[in-house]
């Protein structure tokens, strides 16, 4: 039996209107931003980090992040780490011009006053607020890496968003996508896997969309794209796993434990399929 405040959060999620949503992620109050909006020196550190691993830097590339949120701090970190250009992309972003004003003074070149308001140099960062989609069909940037965060598990298309992401990648391209598998009621980070498809679509999945995918079929996806795949477990929730274990439905579960309660997933892809 699904327990009870997460159902009746789940239903006042669904119920909540946009604007109020925004209000209730700035107070921080029960949903969390992403780490890029939080923390976004952190966020750069990580995938510096992820990078180095790989005897990659962020040096003179052009970079894309997928769905930025609308803070533009990961941006700064990112050239004031060396990369050339970078490709803000989010179809539903609004620009946190409160988060942006606080950058602005240590900004340097990178972000202007323009009426009022913050916005990017655009000899160093192209904000785009469109479906990415879209943005490769009218001759997007080529870019040398695709970034992103939280942002793969709310695709409701993760095949046409990966297809147009692979276009706009330059041959020598490389990809780096961290993905938070939790329900993102996070006190219930395996619960959404209890519900049938019906149920979940019809009556609990927040207007962010979860699409519940797992590990593997992150990894089916970008085979399909890439000759170099890599999904990393960078953590797991084994008690909380356990403890849902005997409720989530069979499609959800591959038999393997150290994937079964994984909770988040960094996917490394390069050598884009010609
Ligand atoms: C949980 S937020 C993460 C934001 C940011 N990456 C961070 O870590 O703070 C998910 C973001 O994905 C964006 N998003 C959802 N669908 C998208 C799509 N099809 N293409 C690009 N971004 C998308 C949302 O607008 C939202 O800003």
């Amino acid at each position: 039996m699904a327990p009870l405040d997460y159902i009746l959060l789940r239903l006042v999620r669904r119920l909540l209107p946009p604007r109020v949503l925004r209000g209730v992620l700035k107070l921080g109050v029960g949903i969390c931003p992403g780490l890029e909006t939080r923390q976004p020196e952190v966020a750069a550190r990580r995938y510096q980090e992820a990078l180095r691993a790989k005897g990659r830097s962020l040096e003179g590339l052009d970079i894309l992040v997928l769905g930025y949120g609308g803070c533009f701090g990961l941006a700064l970190e990112l050239l004031r780490g060396g990369a050339h250009h970078i490709v803000l992309l989010d179809p539903y972003a609004v620009p946190d011009e409160a988060a942006n004003r606080t950058l602005i003074s240590r900004a340097g070149p990178y972000l202007e006053m323009r009426e009022g308001r913050v916005v990017p140099a655009p000899r160093w960062i192209t904000l785009i607020h469109d479906r990415i989609e879209h943005y490769t069909q009218h001759g997007g940037r080529p870019v040398d890496l695709v970034l992103s965060s939280s942002v793969l598990e709310h695709l409701e298309d993760p095949e046409a968003v990966t297809a147009a992401l692979v276009d706009i990648t330059k041959p020598t391209g490389y990809h780096l996508h961290y993905v938070d598998l939790r329900d993102h009621f996070f006190r219930y980070p395996f619960e959404m896997l209890t519900f049938s498809e019906d149920t979940w679509r019809r009556y609990l999945n927040p207007p962010s969309n979860l699409n519940r995918w797992r590990l593997w079929e992150y990894e089916e996806l970008f085979r399909r794209h890439f000759v170099q795949v890599l999904c990393e477990v960078v953590e797991r929730d084994v008690p909380a796993f356990r403890r849902a274990r005997t409720r989530i439905r069979p499609q959800f579960l591959c038999g393997d434990d150290a994937i079964d309660a994984a909770t988040r997933l960094l996917v490394h892809a390069w050598e884009k399929r010609v």
